[in-house]
């Protein structure tokens, strides 16, 4: 599996000030917030995959259930001989694969353009998937619209972009929809967007202890 890590090129003093700013503002503001970006450190990661494992995390059981439901039926409708995916976060690339081995099934050959902000996730979907004749591996770290962006002339083939695991609810309002004017800017007609939305929960769910 090839990884081009843009973050690397990326240490710039710009890119600092953007951390700064965004601290500043966010611990400023009532009630305090921070960008999810910045969780996921190499420990960020790993306490993130033990919560998906936890019995009382449904989201991931959830979307694994309908995945397994509906990956099929999903890769019929898009019925391409080859596609580009493209997962903003991936993380360690459980879910993707469900959604790989769907359209390998039909005999579409996939190329898989997993972007995610953490080295360490990369490196865990790299073990969690097997490249093969059919199916290419291209890891880019880096923030979800640097990396898409890069992607952008990587060939005419149809793209499918996975937002998976409610990461949407991290944004508020406005950030939501700035995310998805910026992700509409960045697809071609005709390309597929496949987002996982929590529904409103009971709170009593979601603050079990
Ligand atoms: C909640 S986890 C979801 C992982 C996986 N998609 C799933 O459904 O299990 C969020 C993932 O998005 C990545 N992430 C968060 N903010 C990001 C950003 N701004 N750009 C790129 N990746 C980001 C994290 O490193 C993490 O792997």
């Amino acid at each position: 599996m090839k990884i081009t890590n843009l973050l690397e090129v990326d240490q710039s003093t710009q890119n600092r000030e953007a951390f700064t700013t965004d601290v500043l503002m966010g611990l400023s503001s009532e009630p305090k917030t921070l960008s999810a970006k910045y969780f996921y450190d190499d420990a960020g990661s790993e306490l993130f995959q033990k919560i998906s494992q936890h019995q009382d995390y449904y989201l991931t059981k959830t979307e694994f259930s309908i995945l397994e439901q509906y990956g099929a039926a999903l890769a019929a409708t898009i019925n391409e001989t080859e596609i580009d995916i493209i997962e903003l976060g991936a993380g360690d690339g459980h879910k993707s694969k469900l959604v790989i081995d769907s359209f390998l099934a039909q005999g579409t050959k996939v190329n898989f353009y997993p972007i995610d902000i953490s080295e360490k996730a990369m490196g865990l979907l790299g073990a969690n998937l097997a490249i093969g004749d059919q199916l290419h591996i291209h890891g880019i770290v880096a923030d979800y619209f640097h990396g898409l962006n890069s992607l952008k002339t990587i060939s005419n083939n149809k793209k499918l972009v996975l937002f998976l695991g409610s990461n949407i609810g991290n944004f508020n309002r406005a950030q939501t929809q700035e995310f998805l004017k910026k992700l509409w800017l960045a697809l071609n007609a005709n390309d597929h967007v496949l987002i996982g939305y929590d529904l409103k929960k009971d709170s009593d769910i979601l603050n079990k202890v």
